[in-house]
């Protein structure tokens, strides 16, 4: 087991009988070369000592939310940041509901809602907690969050009853996580690349032809992509938003600009085309600034189809081909249509008419239509969590 060398964990220690066993997490942890920063609730407090939490972790133990010392040091979002995952072990069913609400009333939660990372839970409880119907239908929706659930286990329990709500043991929690960095190290073999923003068909050295993307869709999905492992390739028109860590980002203007460096950097497994790419072109460029009248004279002519032509590919066409498709009308039949005549496989659709969504927007909301003829809906989210959705389906094909 050597995934943890290195790597940073953040462990939220819930109140409950099973976290004296967090301890034994922390240990195995630090011994396979992990850092471990931790975070206490105020229950957990009655059941560990933070003390006892720092002694193992060599690290300061975190609790309160309004805590001036701490939080100038460190803050609920550089915790976080700071993390490649984050561990909720024990997961108690007030924290696990607390967070299937999108609460954040203390430093553990807050951290949750306001994290960047895979979540991972090991929930422990009494039986008839984990089988209460709330307590399933909180697990459920942290599922479809994509979050991790770690067992729990059947046996005997503290309070003396038998069933499932054990908390799984250390080791096992250790060898699900060291999985977990084992498939990312995998996944990392997954090419990916991502067109984004609009283009810009230079008419004269002042002048273009250009559209209102903003480019935000495509760099969260590229965010989403680079974060599960993907080697990823962002091809990005003119926009204002900043690169992305270990994205490997490439700065076009024109379609063609674009289309060249799409074809220069395949083959890859996985190509999502995002980018509002400009249908026209300026037949003859001007080098001077044109004058008034001849607006009236330019030519224009079509731009390279990227999506259509990579996805028409004899020899480089990646594995999963992904469109998207911005409607204000007839948003079902343009986007089937798109789906048949550029052969991709998912045409990702928005309604671009309703203005709080789309375009400069961080909110998104899409319709997949797959090749298959099926429609999945998915209700109005963040770009970034939109983003998150979309790439945990990719990495589904893809396995
Ligand atoms: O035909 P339409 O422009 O609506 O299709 C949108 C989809 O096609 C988007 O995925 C967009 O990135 C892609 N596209 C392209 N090259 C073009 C035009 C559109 O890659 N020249």
């Amino acid at each position: 087991m050597n995934n943890f060398k290195g790597k940073k964990i953040l462990l939220i220690i819930c109140g409950g009988i099973a976290a004296y066993k967090s301890l034994e997490i922390i240990r195995l942890l630090k011994k396979n070369g992990s850092f471990v920063k931790t975070i206490l609730t105020k229950n957990a407090k009655k059941f560990i000592t933070p003390l006892s939490v720092a002694s193992l972790s060599q690290e300061k133990v975190y609790s309160d939310l309004f805590d001036h010392k701490n939080e100038s040091e460190m803050d609920h979002i550089s915790l976080s940041r700071w993390s490649d995952l984050i561990l909720i072990a024990p997961a108690t069913a007030n924290t696990i509901a607390k967070i299937s609400y999108g609460m954040a009333d203390d430093l553990a939660s807050t951290i949750v809602l306001a994290a960047n990372k895979n979540i991972f839970l090991a929930p422990a409880m009494n039986v008839r907690m984990w089988e209460h119907i709330s307590n399933k239908e909180n697990i459920k929706k942290l599922k479809n969050f994509g979050y991790k659930i770690i067992g729990p286990e059947i046996g005997d329990m503290a309070c003396g009853e038998f069933g499932e709500g054990k908390m799984t043991e250390p080791q096992s929690i250790l060898n699900f996580l060291n999985n977990y960095f084992e498939s990312t190290k995998k996944k990392n073999k997954y090419k990916a690349l991502v067109t984004a923003g609009p283009t810009h068909e230079y008419i004269d050295p002042v002048r273009y032809i250009s559209n209102r993307s903003s480019g935000k869709q495509g760099y969260e999905i590229a965010k989403s992509l680079k974060k599960n492992g993907f080697d990823t390739t962002l091809i990005s028109g003119p926009t204002n938003l900043e690169p992305i860590p270990e994205v490997n980002l490439i700065k076009v203007r024109s379609a063609e600009e674009m289309y060249n460096a799409t074809l220069e950097n395949l083959p890859v497994d996985v190509a999502i085309f995002s980018a509002a790419v400009s249908d026209y072109k300026v037949k003859n460029k001007e080098n001077e600034k044109i004058k008034k009248k001849d607006f009236m004279n330019l030519n224009l002519e079509k731009n390279p189809d990227i999506l259509a032509n990579i996805s028409k590919h004899n020899s480089l066409r990646p594995k999963i081909v992904i469109g998207f498709a911005a409607e204000t009308n007839n948003l079902n039949k343009n986007s089937k249509k798109k789906l048949s005549e550029k052969n991709c496989d998912w045409i990702i659709a928005n309604n671009v008419s309703d203005k709080s969504i789309g375009f400069d927007s961080d909110f998104n909301e899409v319709s997949i239509f797959y090749k298959n003829n099926s429609i999945e809906k998915i209700p109005k989210m963040k770009k970034s969590l939109l983003a998150d959705q979309i790439v945990s389906k990719v990495i589904y094909y893809l396995n």
